[in-house]
């Protein structure tokens, strides 16, 4: 069993997390008792530096206000020493709350909780999502080295963790929009699930959070990775969660809703959209990677020759015309698009995701072929990975 977390502790463990989480409002330390008799008090603060989260520390002296700015773990560092020892008072302002840490004159401490602050942290995106997975979702979390034992984000893992909230909160809403069906269990897939965070993510928001009935499978590559994950599952009693060893393309399910594929590379993507078509999955979600495939096929108008001797514009180039004609050719299958960026550049580089949602109106027309064709033609591409599996004719 763990040994319950001192005032202290606790106090610098809500700390850590606010702080890697973005939650952070300000913290303020007072009761001074360091060795520097002018020191007052010590104001902390989340502000962006060149585009870089950093943390603004003010120490405030009798005569003169001193002002450092660190990196949020170097800050961290700093911070854990001070707190109890030079400073006797510390007040810590999030978004959710006020969290107060007091010693009495017996150097004895006492934690008690506030309102939240007013003041808006820095990375208001990816705030107050946290509700989204339940608490039960520490149990995977932890297995998964995202959090501690304590619950608090390890280090090297924030982006992990606003990943995973991201990708539910979009989910969420999502699933409000597509037909799912309610007469018996979602079937939910998750390709090229890597580790299992969106996987085991997914089926706790179905269950827990949505509290719909939903059967969720990963599929992996790597036997590795299906193995902790299943033994996670099995640990953790989540009977409704399974991972299989195999590539995307030979995977077999008889009923398939939700097709998830993140980050699956290349051609991988294609695979997974094309399971989930021809499925007539009602929600496909993918976040596509290294659009490799139409490089060497992509001949655009020559007005762009010159602009496109840069070598990321052609990389650029070759993911738009990819995610675009994947778009236009779900959009033919019978589904409405949407693209958007699916976190911050300051998270991952590879931040698109498409998301179709089945509706309900003919599909295959002549006037959506004749819009994939046209896209295909102007940057004369005459294969691609889904069209060929949906049987679709690029050129005619
Ligand atoms: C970049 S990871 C992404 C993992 C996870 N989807 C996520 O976003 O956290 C891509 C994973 O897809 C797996 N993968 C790539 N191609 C695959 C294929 N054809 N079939 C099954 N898994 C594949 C890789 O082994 C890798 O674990």
């Amino acid at each position: 069993m763990t040994a319950p977390l001192s005032p202290r502790e606790d106090f610098l463990a809500q700390l850590v997390t606010a702080t890697r989480e973005g939650n952070l409002v300000k913290l303020t330390l007072g009761k001074a008792r360091g060795p520097d008799a002018t020191l007052r008090n010590l104001l902390v603060r989340p502000i962006t530096l060149r585009g870089a989260a950093q943390i603004s520390f003010v120490w405030r002296h009798e005569r003169q206000d001193i002002t450092k700015n660190y990196s949020l773990e170097a800050a961290l560092e700093l911070l854990a020493p001070l707190i109890g020892t030079d400073f006797h008072s510390a007040h810590l302002f999030t978004t959710t709350r006020l969290v107060q840490l007091e010693y009495n004159k017996k150097a004895e401490p006492r934690l008690t909780y506030g309102p939240p602050a007013t003041g808006a942290p820095r990375e208001t995106h990816d705030r107050a999502k946290k509700r989204l997975l339940p608490d039960q979702s520490q149990a995977w979390l932890q297995a998964l080295g995202v959090t501690t034992a304590q619950s608090v984000v390890r280090e090297g893992m924030a982006d992990k963790h606003r990943q995973i909230h991201k990708f539910v909160e979009i989910l969420s809403h999502l699933v409000v929009e597509a037909n799912l069906p309610t007469e018996r269990p979602i079937e939910i897939a998750d390709m090229g699930c890597g580790k299992g965070y969106l996987t085991f993510a997914t089926h706790d928001y179905f269950h827990l959070v949505a509290n719909r009935p939903a059967h969720v499978h990963g599929i992996e590559l790597r036997p590795e990775l299906v193995r902790a994950c299943n033994e996670i599952a099995a640990a953790t009693g989540r009977p409704t969660l399974d991972f299989t060893a195999g590539t995307i393309q030979s995977a077999i399910y008889p009923a398939l809703d939700v097709l998830i594929a993140l980050h699956a590379c290349d051609t991988a993507t294609d695979d997974a959209l094309a399971k989930g078509v021809q499925a007539e999955a009602a929600l496909l979600v993918v976040a596509p990677c290294c659009q490799k495939e139409l490089r060497s096929q992509l001949t655009p108008a020559p007005v762009l020759a010159p602009a496109l001797r840069h070598g990321i514009f052609q990389e650029r180039q070759a993911e738009f015309a990819t995610d675009a004609l994947r778009a236009l050719l779900l959009e033919w299958a019978g589904y409405d698009t949407k693209v958007f960026e699916f976190i911050s550049t300051d998270h991952t580089a590879k931040n698109i995701m498409v998301a179709a949602i089945k509706h309900a109106r003919p599909a295959r027309t002549a006037e959506a072929a004749e819009s994939v064709r046209a896209f295909a033609a102007f940057y004369g591409i005459t294969a691609q990975a889904l069209a060929r599996q949906l049987g679709f004719a690029l050129s005619q």
